[in-house]
């Protein structure tokens, strides 16, 4: 199995000493930062915008995952790209045009990836997996921290797995949402390729060796 890539969420950091956080991340085995893009719209709940994803490009020296909790977000791709966005996702279910979004993206010379919500079936995604660099699995409803992980993750990671494999996709499998040492091996073991992380890192004592202990599971 290959090593799997670990994504701190920054939505969990200590929002008054982000460039501390930051510059934890930097020094810790950690491969992305996750960042949770909330309207009050789409999600119910509003958490950072431009500004601070643009602040925390300043210290990273990690790529930036971009999380689009979002309606619209075709008119903010090409500012967070602008921010210093190497990964942007959008939600299927605040899509009409998905196959655009995903596509502008990618004109921006970046990963594009989509969201689906725990109640959204993996099968919606047939016919865009092939234009898809990512796929974001929520393993809780998106708009908050700090959640339970849904158990029903486990069967959506394998069939999603299958309809990489049969359609030859390059997608990576990312969940999103409640990941802690209790879910991360099985996660893996079903194909699961990014694992996001937020209370389960931020909240420990040492947030260093949690990701390092998530990195060793494969
Ligand atoms: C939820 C966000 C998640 C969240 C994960 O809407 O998309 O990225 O920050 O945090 P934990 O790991 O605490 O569930
Ligand atoms: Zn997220």
């Amino acid at each position: 199995m290959t090593k799997p890539i670990i994504a701190p969420s920054i939505l969990a950091a200590d929002f008054a000493n982000l460039q501390s956080e930051i510059n934890m991340i930097n020094k810790s085995a950690a491969d992305w930062v996750h960042v949770d893009i909330m309207d009050g719209v789409f999600v119910p709940n509003i958490s950072m915008g431009i500004p601070v994803t643009q602040a925390i490009k300043k210290h990273s020296t990690k790529p930036l995952d971009v999380h689009l909790m979002i309606v619209k977000p075709e008119n903010y791709v090409e500012a967070f790209k602008q921010a210093g966005a190497e990964v942007i996702s959008v939600h299927y279910e605040a899509c009409a045009h998905l196959h655009r979004n995903i596509q502008q993206i990618k004109n921006l010379g970046i990963k594009a990836g989509v969201a689906i919500n725990p109640h959204t079936p993996v099968s919606v995604l047939e016919n865009i997996i092939a234009d898809t660099d990512l796929v974001c699995l929520m393993s809780v409803n998106p708009g908050f921290g700090g959640q339970k992980f849904i158990e029903g993750t486990y069967n959506k990671v394998r069939q999603l797995k299958e309809l990489i494999v049969n359609t030859g996709s390059k997608a990576l499998i990312e969940i999103d949402g409640g990941v802690n040492q209790a879910n991360a091996k099985a996660l893996l073991n079903a194909g699961a390729d990014v694992l996001v992380a937020g209370n389960f890192v931020f909240s420990a004592q040492d947030p260093k060796a949690v990701i390092q202990g998530l990195k060793n599971l494969a």
